[in-house]
């Protein structure tokens, strides 16, 4: 056994500064994954033909390819094409948001639909315009049935941003390999990711938790 974490010790501080910069980022892109989700899950359920055929392309594409692609494509084609860089954490945060809007769209277009039709009958019948009936009555009892789902994509996301380190995002990943080339050890850093990793999503599922208990008091 060939083990010695004494040598991480003086890089940990530079390690846990990824976890910063890998927040960042998936906060950002969860919240445009929510925005955009929201708005494609809507267009899947109204009934003119082509945004539906548009909102499902877009799902198909997104859900179709590998994300770690979509990185590239955004990183490293975009600028062949429009001459300009892009950063690398504005690419993640588009490819990550982008992508987390086709989930979240599924997830949204689900917790509609389960809300039981009645609800949009009696908002109709009371003479409710669409926009406040969406707003106020149904979008606020769909959120609640998916949240669990949606703290489920946060997750998701916090684990799959790892991937960013490909494009040189000095995430906690990217740190990690980097104090293993400079101390020529792998093991001990990309160990010390690991664990970091699963607080992370620990202290995520158990907040996942206390929400879902409190869901289910009020019901
Ligand atoms: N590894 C999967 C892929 O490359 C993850 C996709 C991201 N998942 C998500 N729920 N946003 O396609």
């Amino acid at each position: 056994m060939n083990l010695d974490f004494t040598q991480i010790v003086p890089y940990i501080p530079f390690m846990l500064e990824g976890i910063l910069a890998t927040l960042k980022f998936v906060i950002i892109s969860i919240f445009i994954g929510l925005v955009l989700g929201t708005l494609l899950a809507l267009c899947k359920i109204t009934k003119t033909p082509f945004l539906k055929w548009l909102a499902d392309a877009y799902t198909s594409i997104f859900r179709g390819t590998p994300l770690i692609l979509q990185l590239m494509l955004i990183y490293f084609a975009i600028p062949q094409l429009t001459g300009y860089d892009i950063t690398a954490f504005l690419s993640a945060i588009l490819a990550f948001g982008l992508n987390s809007a086709a989930y979240v769209s599924e997830i949204i277009r689900a917790g509609i639909l389960a809300v039981d039709r009645g609800q949009t009958e009696a908002a109709e019948a009371l003479g409710v315009p669409y926009k406040p009936m969406m707003l106020n009555i149904i979008l606020p009892q769909a959120l609640k049935n998916i949240l669990p789902a949606l703290m489920n994509e946060f997750i998701t996301l916090t684990k799959e941003s790892a991937i960013v380190s490909v494009i040189g995002y000095l995430d906690l990943m990217r740190r990690a390999q980097i104090v293993g080339s400079d101390i020529y050890r792998n093991f001990e850093p990309l160990l010390f990711a690991g664990l970091v990793y699963w607080v992370l999503v620990y202290i995520l599922t158990s907040l996942g938790k206390v929400v879902e208990r409190r869901l289910r008091q009020s019901d």
